[in-house]
């Protein structure tokens, strides 16, 4: 259950911790795929619900993977959460579990690579279609709603244009009947919790700032029970849970989860103020810079902005692929969340496939870069930054 009277730190290092038998200061892994019972009658309780306890990991019920939950759930303020074996898994649960053949999905803005193909290529393969809108178009979200809607979904903010989509305002349009989904990976639960601004469920790719250190690969779901149970009951027989050791090792990253990402807060912004002052750069883009109606949104929904800066260099592909070939502490990589500094260039890599027209309608020039900002000395960052766009 949420403890909504502890601090963030706290609840990242205690949340959802059960004490072992032998004193271990941590919940210890259960690296096993079944459990045993005493009688038929105790193996019944758990089947049926009378009793929670380890049964079946496929199932989730292994003391690693519920402690882990048991966490994940707190860090959202959520009644419940679920753990997948990547951010992938959790949506194909949230969308399958929830939208059946002849619904529809309005999505509203960026959002991954992934995402955008499941929804514009699978999902209509099994009778549910999807209307994508511009994050510009968050307005109209009222307007292409159909009586068959059953979810808006969004990123906020939106990779890699940094856009801000107001959570409660997409509910207000959506109503009571129609889930809105918000993927919190780039914002994280130390930044803005969806849930708590009319949000139905939440999704992440822990493969991010959750994991921390580009070194697992992960999903979560949270959300109130009714809505969580049938997510569980599609990861069950999809198979798509998470393994107890990467459940073990994202639990030990959530201990340090608000440390990191407030660091990532700090540097980020320092970063972004450089950028916005230089003069190369024709667009700074971070929830820091935020102006008018986005920065309205930055107050109301977020308490911090984010480790994600992107910036338009007044370059074409070329020009600004070579400013990057010149960045040293920046790996070249597509992830995003880790204790190391990334850097993409979207043109190159997430946004290579879409035409010149779907760029152009996006936003996506040659010139935009993307910095996943981790946890070096923000001088240090800034020094490469400069040396990499010396003309
Ligand atoms: C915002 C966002 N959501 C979902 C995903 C998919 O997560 P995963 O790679 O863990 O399946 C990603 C991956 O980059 C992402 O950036």
């Amino acid at each position: 259950m949420p403890s909504p009277r502890l601090g963030l730190s706290t609840r990242c290092v205690h949340a959802g911790d059960t004490r072992d038998p032998h004193g271990a200061l941590h919940s210890p892994m259960y690296d096993h795929s079944t459990f045993g019972f005493a009688t038929t009658s105790d193996v019944l309780d758990v089947v049926e619900g009378r009793t929670s306890g380890a049964l079946y990991t496929r199932y989730g019920l292994n003391p690693t993977i519920t402690a882990l939950e048991a966490k994940l759930a707190d860090l959202e303020g959520a009644e419940a959460a679920l753990a997948f074996s990547s951010g992938m898994a959790a949506e194909a649960a949230v969308f399958l579990a929830h939208a059946r053949a002849g619904d529809h999905v309005v999505c509203v803005g960026d959002v991954y690579g992934g995402t955008f193909e499941l929804l514009g290529q699978d999902l209509p393969r099994l009778g549910i279609t999807t209307t994508f809108l511009l994050a510009s178009e968050a307005g109209r979200i009222g307007e292409v709603l159909r009586p068959e809607t059953r979810m808006v979904f969004f990123e906020t903010p939106t990779n890699p244009l940094i856009d801000l989509i107001d959570i409660a305002a997409a509910k207000a349009a959506a109503g009571p009947d129609v889930l809105v989904v918000v993927d919190n990976t780039f914002a994280s639960p130390v930044n803005q919790t969806p849930l708590a601004h009319g949000a139905d469920l939440v999704v992440h790719s822990a493969t991010k700032y959750l994991g921390g250190h580009s070194d697992l690969t992960a999903g979560a779901v949270m959300g109130p029970a009714d809505l969580v149970r049938p997510v569980w009951a599609a990861r069950k027989n999809l198979g798509t849970v998470i393994a107890p050791p990467v459940a073990h090792l994202l639990q030990r990253s959530l201990r340090t989860l608000a440390v990191r990402v407030r660091a990532q807060n700090a540097t980020a912004t320092a970063v972004a103020g450089f950028l916005d002052a230089h003069p190369r750069v024709a667009r700074a883009l971070h929830p820091s810079l935020a102006a008018g109606e986005a920065r309205s949104i930055r107050e109301r929904q977020m308490t911090g902005d984010g480790g994600m800066v992107s910036f338009v260099l007044d370059a074409g592909t070329a020009g600004t692929s070579a400013v990057v070939d010149r960045l040293r502490l920046f790996a070249i990589a597509p992830s995003l969340g880790g204790v190391e500094s990334l850097v993409t260039q979207p043109v190159t890599t997430t946004h290579h496939d879409l035409d010149e027209a779907d760029r152009a309608r996006r936003g996506i020039a040659g010139g935009l870069v993307r910095l996943s900002i981790g946890l070096e000395e923000p001088e240090d960052l800034i020094t490469d930054l400069a040396q990499a766009l010396e003309p």
